[in-house]
């Protein structure tokens, strides 16, 4: 008789992820996230990181963080709705507000969370949700933890949203209209503006996901609703504070009524402790940071620019992306992974991506430009792109 605890299914599962050539080493990080690491033992430039400002290993926002744990202790010790609410983490919320130019923002511990947590509790049966097709999965999880129904529209594309409301929107109490601000994984951006003319003339309510664009859009990085100028329009404005904020943490800026409503509603929140000390302390101050100068969205605009117009003019195909995120496009999906292997080896961390997470023959590289790369560095990373390049045929 075999032994339950052997876990025999998950045993041939593995196995199937071995020979579908899917199955996975987590690489290891020994040093600070930022523009050069250590990893897996080897100094290499780092191009796969989501801390667009360097924020991460910034000296002033540790010393922050480092002086809320002095003062506050190393966790909160409870939900926010028993006494994990410090006088920080309500400090931290208005401060946000603040940055997003809303009434206020609800804090969550990550933006997994938030999308998990805000979706679920502001929809219910008798509603639609309506998903741009290409939404980051912890959208799709939300959204499946919402007991309304569910409709996808084509990736960007208006004709299908409105053929989706015409269709649908009789049906239904609320609709939420849901999109990502920043696409992550080609790096454009939702047509916004169109998305909130529909919303309107269907009196639907609006919800971006702005985890790509909180930090680099917009004034100083207030995000995408503020680069289209759309305040007041979007009911739902989304970021996280783990990637341009370089820490961890989500929020949702919005509405009092939405902010209330939360409180009593928003499971994560009312059921997971509180973010800690050490993160407040540096969220709060790195925000601060951006609404002081807008040197660290400048810098990081100013190399995103540098770094794509270098490797087009080498003859790279960096799609159609509006903002920093880079995908240098490949085609073939073993070739873009062998190409990422290769830049490593030459001493660049680019990750591959490739179906299911982008379509079927359109596998590449993702490269993520961030305002701690020193030109130096972007120029060294362009010379391995350019000799792997060539060794593989990628390029003539
Ligand atoms: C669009 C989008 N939403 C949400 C998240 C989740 O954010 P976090 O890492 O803060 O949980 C991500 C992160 O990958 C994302 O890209």
């Amino acid at each position: 008789m075999s032994n339950v605890h052997e876990l025999g299914f998950l045993k041939d599962k593995i196995q199937e992820l071995k020979d579908q050539g899917v199955y996975r080493k987590l690489p290891i990080l020994s040093s600070p996230d930022d523009a050069e690491i250590i990893l897996n033992g080897k100094k290499v430039i780092n191009l796969s990181s989501n801390n667009y400002l360097g924020f991460a290993n910034n000296p002033r926002i540790k010393k922050a963080s480092i002086a809320m744990v002095e003062k506050y202790g190393a966790g909160s010790g409870a939900v926010r709705t028993i006494v994990g609410n410090m006088d920080i983490h309500e400090e931290l919320e208005k401060v946000l507000a603040e940055f997003k130019r809303e009434e206020r923002a609800f804090v969550y511990q990550s933006g997994f969370n938030c999308n998990a947590g805000t979706i679920q509790a502001v929809t219910e049966k008798g509603d639609l949700i309506i998903s741009d097709e290409l939404n980051h999965a912890s959208i799709i999880d939300g959204s499946r933890l919402s007991k309304a129904d569910r409709a996808i529209f084509k990736h960007s594309d208006m004709d299908s949203l409105e053929d989706v409301l015409k269709e649908k929107r009789k049906n239904y109490r609320n609709v939420l209209i849901i999109t990502d601000g920043v696409f992550s994984m080609d790096g454009d951006i939702a047509k916004l503006p169109d998305i909130v003319d529909l919303a309107e003339k269907y009196e639907c309510m609006t919800y971006v996901d702005d985890a790509h664009g909180s930090g680099v859009l917009g004034e100083n990085g207030r995000g995408t609703v503020d680069h289209f100028h759309l305040h007041g329009r979007v009911d739902f404005s989304i970021g996280t504070l783990s990637k341009a904020i370089g820490c961890i943490g989500g929020y949702v800026a919005g509405s009092e009524t939405m902010y209330e409503w939360l409180i009593h509603r928003a499971r994560p929140v009312l059921f997971s402790t509180s973010l800690t000390p050490a993160s407040v302390g540096a969220i709060t101050e790195a925000i601060k940071m951006l609404m002081e100068s807008s040197e660290y969205t400048d810098k990081l605009w100013d190399n995103a620019r540098y770094f794509k117009e270098k490797l087009s003019k080498l003859g790279f195909n960096t799609g159609h992306s509006e903002t920093p995120i880079t995908p240098v496009i490949i085609g073939e999906e073993a070739k873009a992974m062998e190409f990422s292997r290769k830049l490593l080896e030459n001493g660049v961390f680019v990750s591959a991506i490739v179906f299911p997470t982008v379509p079927r023959g359109t596998g590449r590289v993702r490269c993520m430009v961030t305002a701690a790369h020193t030109k130096e560095q972007l120029d060294e990373a362009c010379r391995i792109f350019e000799k792997v390049g060539k060794e593989m045929n990628i390029l003539q």
